[in-house]
Parts: structure tokens; sequence; C-alpha cells
């Protein structure tokens, strides 16, 4: 069999020496945190050993992507629609995986078992013309939510699951639910119980954003077609080289300590994904949300205010290269590219040869689109080099599920080293609570009355600024 090619790495941008002092990686600020990768990999290490951290041996755990796939294969052809209620890290793997293995979207592989709607979102306009257009008898719904009480899906799933028994019946409805949630513990669980859902457990020492390659990515993958075993596989081959100590042997460690340096020695404090891919475009927003949620605290292990993390947008190219190239080119300097693109495209496509005499489509005549992509891909990199903007680039072979099997992995893993090196907890989000417990307590959730005087103080407050 031949070795799958794996995913490569270059950050020749990133350093000083090419895009100026001041503005990129020296070899002394690589030494000087040898010790510190290091000690990331050690104590990131020890926590997997210990079973806190659950991540890195999700694709080793053969029994759970077996029991996805048993499902998946026993409702093959039964439903035209597989819905997800789900958000955040319930619900951006899903749709990247979709995107990456059967898209991309509006344009889908010609078979695919099922078409997957990801409802992450409580805009009513949504929900209410997915419930008009779906047919109730072809869709699957699953629940997802590690918590079990996610306002915004449990909402979304009482709508849903309402919809679906008055529909079809109470009968046929539980049949046509399945949660992914905790194995222990929540009311999804309880519920999922009571009614007699298919039921799938999101591990403990999982956290969401960490989850994909749990049941809360692989079930949705697997019943949309996704080759869940490639994704898996992919993901397993890197974890070896994700545990090594040396910066050179190990990409995770390395790039996650060039976008610490980077943000913290020379204000790189937003990193812009700039994906030369529609399929893996979707990727990108579930990177976003793993690297930005994990990394922005504002405090450090010892309690001190740190207000650290570096800001992840997405761009699209070449498209952004009419509406965002200019501002990475030209507007502040606090910026770090991080390009994605892929080696193989699975179509080749020539440009005819019309028009010929045309200076705007002699030249274009006889080449391919595959060159074009790729020649603009490169005049964009060479371009914020010369400008002194650092960039790299993660070279995909194949947007396919091996590969984004890799990604995943390693961007966990960079997630967590550079958590060890910011010094935070990579792995809660304090920051989101405080929105979630003022939503509970507008909606009159018992057990918030706190957050419902500070709700009417601040109402006190702004209506009498307003009059001023
Ligand atoms: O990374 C996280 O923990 C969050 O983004 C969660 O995934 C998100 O808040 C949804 O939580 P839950 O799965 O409990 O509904």
């Amino acid at each position: 069999m031949k070795a799958a090619k794996m995913i490569r790495y270059d950050w020749t941008n990133l350093r000083a020496d090419v895009v100026g002092s001041g503005q990129g990686l020296t070899p002394a600020d690589l030494d000087a945190h040898r010790p510190a990768a290091r000690a990331a990999v050690e104590r990131i290490g020890a926590r997997v050993d210990r079973g806190e951290l659950g991540f890195p041996g999700l694709p080793f755990d053969k029994a759970a992507l077996a029991e996805v796939e048993r499902y998946a294969r026993a409702q093959r052809g039964r439903y035209h629609w597989v819905l997800v209620l789900g958000i955040g890290g319930s619900a951006l793997g899903a749709f990247a995986l979709d995107a990456a293995a059967n898209g991309p979207r509006p344009f889908r592989k010609k078979k695919v078992p099922a078409e997957l709607v990801v409802l992450d979102n409580v805009d009513p306009l949504i929900l209410g013309r997915a419930l008009d257009q779906l047919d109730p008898r072809r869709t699957l719904v699953l629940v997802i939510t590690k918590s079990g009480s996610t306002a915004e899906t449990m909402s979304q799933f009482l709508i849903v699951y309402d919809w679906l028994r008055k529909k079809v019946g109470a009968k046929k409805a539980a049949r046509q639910v399945a949660a992914v949630t905790d194995p222990k513990k929540g009311d999804l669980l309880e519920i999922a119980r009571s009614e007699g859902f298919a039921l799938f457990a999101v591990p403990p020492n999982v956290g969401g954003r960490f989850s994909v390659l749990t049941p809360v990515g692989l079930l949705p993958a697997a019943l949309v077609g996704v080759n869940i075993r490639q994704l898996m596989a992919g993901a397993g081959s890197v974890v070896e080289d994700c545990r090594k100590p040396e910066l050179e042997s190990n990409l995770a460690l390395a790039s996650a300590l060039h976008q610490f340096l980077l943000d913290t020695r020379y204000g790189k404090n937003i990193q812009a994904v700039y994906c030369y891919s529609n399929a893996l475009y979707p990727l990108a927003f579930w990177y976003r949300q793993l690297w930005t949620e994990s990394l922005g605290k504002q405090r450090d292990r010892k309690q001190r205010e740190v207000f650290c993390g570096q800001t992840c947008v997405a761009a699209l190219g070449v498209t952004d290269q009419h509406s965002q190239s200019q501002l990475y080119m030209e507007g502040p300097r606090n910026k770090v590219i991080t390009f994605w693109e892929v080696e193989r495209n699975p179509y080749a496509i020539r440009i005819p040869r019309l028009f010929p005499k045309r200076d705007s489509t002699g030249y274009l005549g006889g080449r391919t689109l595959n060159e074009l992509f790729r020649a603009e891909k490169f005049a964009t990199e060479l371009a914020f080099t010369e400008a002194g903007r650092p960039n790299c680039s993660l070279v995909f072979p194949l947007a396919d599920e091996h590969a984004i099997g890799q990604m995943m992995m390693l961007a966990e893993f960079q997630t967590a080293y550079a958590g060890e090196f910011y010094d935070i907890n990579a792995f809660d989000q304090p920051g989101v609570e405080l929105g979630k417990q003022l939503t509970y307590a507008l909606l009159g959730r018992a057990g918030f009355d706190a957050e419902r005087a500070r709700i009417a103080a601040y109402r006190k407050q702004k209506a009498a600024l307003l009059k001023r």
C-alpha cells in the first residue's frame, strides 16, 4: 500500500532575515524557547498519559469508530437530510468535514447518502425556513451537546422534536433522533434515555472544541458519507510526531511557538488563515474557534491578568485577494498570514484559446485554471514577503479525509502547546459563561436572581444615559 502523503509546513517567510528585522523570528528567539518547548511537550504528554486530555487517543479508539459506522450503515438510504442541532465545538467540525469530503457548497459530490444541514444558530428565520422545507419523514435529527443543556441547542431540540412528533407521530419521531452527549450527566442524557433515542457518548476528558473526532463530528460525517476511517487514520498518523520534544520534528509544537512569539514579541496579534481551497474553507472556521476560544484568556495559571490570545480570521484565496489583501499588505503590521494550500486538485481545467488577440484573454488561453490558482497564491505570498509581512504555508497533499484528519490533530496539539507557552488554561472558556448566565436570567431560568438584578441595574443606567 502506498504511504499517505503528509501535510507540510513551510515557515521560511516567518524569519526575520526574510521579512525584515522586527517583523519575523530570529534563531535566538527559537533557541531561547527550546527549554519551554520541551517543557510544554512534557506537561501536555503527562496530562495525556494521566488520562486528563483525551483528544490524542481518539484515533486509536476502534470501538467508538465501529459503533458510529454501524449506526450510519443501518440508516443508509432511509433519510435525505441529516439535521444537526448543535453549536460551537458541537457543530463546526461536522460542517468542515462535510465540506472537505463532499463539497464545496453549493456544488456537491454527485452521490452523497444524505445532505447535511447544520443549524448552529437560533435565528428564527433559518429554523423557520428549515422546518418549512425539510421533509420530516426523510429527516434524521442529531442533537449534539456535550453539556446536555446549552440554551441554543436545547431550544432547537424542543422545537424540532415537537415538529417531528406532530408530523410523524411520537413513536417514529423518537427513532429519528440520535443524541450525542456526556455519558454520565446532563438533561439531554436523561431525555434521550427516557425517549429511547440512539445515544452516543462524548468522552468526559475531551472538551467541546477538541471533540470533532468523537461522535460529535464522526456521527454526522459518517451519515453523509465521509470516510471516517481515513479521517481517523490521518489523525492517528501525526500523533507520534506531535509528542516529540524537538521543534524540528514536531510541526504542531514549532507552529505553536512561532505564532506565540510573533504575537507576544512582534505584535502580530492577528493570525489570518488564508485558505486557497473552497473545500477547506469551513475548516478555517473550525480552526478559528479552536484557536481563539482556547487562547483568549484574561488570566494566566497564576491568576495574573494577561489578556492574551491571538485573533484568528479566515480569508478565502483567491476571492479575498480582492477584499482582504490590501489590508494585509499595507495596513497595520499586526498580522501573520497562514496560507493553506492544496497540492493536488481532482480537476484539471484547461482555459480555452478564445479571443487570442485580446490582451486580457490571449495569455490565458491554453493554460490551466490550476496554474492560475497556484500562480495567484505564489504571487500573494511573494508580495506579502516583499512587504515585510510574515507568512507561512501549510500544504495539504489533497483536500481529503486523511489530510483533514492530520490537520485536525495537528491543530489540537498546536493549540494545546500554545496554551502552555502563554501559560494559560487552553481547555476552559470562562468568558463565554457570563453571556450564557445573563441569557438564562433574561428568559427566567430559576437560580439566576443575581444576574437578573444586574440586568435591571444596567437597563436603568442605560435609560438614564439615553435621556441626557
Ligand atoms: O469548546 C467549547 O467547549 C464550546 O465551544 C462548546 O462546544 C459550545 O459552547 C457548545 O457546548 P455544548 O456541546 O455543551 O452544547
